[in-house]
């Protein structure tokens, strides 16, 4: 039985394999439309989340399953003080397969360590999100054209961002990337991230205004300042606006880069940019639905 807890979980083979899959998926629905039939998915969602546990409903939906779940820890019998270790055994019993998102970091894995069924990390806490990572990956791969041979920002919150950091650790294993970390000093990329880079001999660069690397990159990755990881909302406050992606900034971009968010957007990019072909952000939030079609046919072995 396999777990997904780190996008560096699969290899870059299985990746490809998996993107293949989804893209196929993306092209045939209708080949997948039972391949799920009687298999049921349950979503355990201790934090708030739009995209991610419904895309995942959406997605054992279109594939034939049915799902089950809590979309919050009040609503769960975590507010009467169970572990996520009872409750995976639990829930074991009745799904065969779950996605769970949890503030603290390294949940999911408790969770996997005493789960009979195959657990996704669905976020926990500021550590990973592999899920968004498989998402990313396939939407660079697909409008980018190839996984490596960029140059790409990574701006806003690269100290809680957790989508960014399992999105460096993934493209780490590919060629010719440039990373441009472009945050204010208080949100910039972790150590441990920072010594894999190292470690690897990538090359990166960090700074601090978007405007004075914008022109170079191929790949603008935008996130939002993570207000509930913050200690407390005056430093939040002074942050959240740090960045704004506007129209006249993209006026110093390349013709082709492509805008990338794991969303929700708060204020760092204005909606004017929405209409702007390089911004992707809501073709990469479908492609999450046929990649986590993907990754639930890949671990359930179907
Ligand atoms: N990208 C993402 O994780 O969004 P949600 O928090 O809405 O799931």
């Amino acid at each position: 039985m396999r777990h997904l807890m780190n996008p560096l979980d699969f290899t870059t083979d299985e990746l490809e394999k998996l993107f293949d899959l989804a893209q196929d998926i993306s092209e045939n629905p209708a080949k997948y439309a039972h391949v799920c039939d009687g298999r049921i998915l349950a979503t355990c969602f201790y934090e708030p989340s739009t995209r991610t546990r419904l895309s995942f409903e959406s997605a054992m939906t279109r594939l034939g399953g049915r799902v089950l779940g809590f979309s919050e820890a009040s609503s769960s019998s975590a507010a009467k003080g169970e572990s996520v270790s009872d409750t995976i055994r639990v829930i074991s019993s009745y799904a065969d397969i779950c996605a769970m998102r949890h503030p603290k970091e390294g949940a999911p894995m408790v969770a996997a360590t005493r789960s009979l069924i195959p657990v996704i990390n669905a976020g926990d806490g500021g550590h990973q999100h592999p899920t968004q990572t498989l998402t990313d990956l396939m939407t660079i791969r697909t409008l980018n054209g190839s996984l490596g041979n960029f140059t790409i920002g990574l701006c806003g919150d690269l100290k809680f961002g957790r989508t960014v950091h399992s999105l460096i650790e993934a493209l780490l294993r590919y060629d010719n990337i440039k990373f441009i970390f472009i945050s204010p000093p208080e949100l910039r990329i972790p150590d441990y991230i920072t010594d894999q880079l190292n470690a690897k001999g990538a090359e990166y660069e960090e700074v601090i205004r978007l405007e004075d690397s914008i022109g170079d990159l191929d790949i603008l990755y935008m996130t939002r300042v993570q207000r509930e990881r913050f200690f407390n909302e005056e430093d939040y406050v002074r942050l959240k606006d740090f960045y704004i992606l506007t129209n006249e900034k993209l006026q110093l971009a390349k013709e082709k880069m492509l805008i990338l968010h794991p969303l929700p957007r708060v204020n760092e990019i204005s909606v004017e940019v929405d209409d702007d072909p390089r911004a992707v952000y809501f073709k990469q939030a479908k492609y999450g639905v046929y990649v986590r079609m993907a990754l639930i046919m890949t671990l359930l072995e179907l």
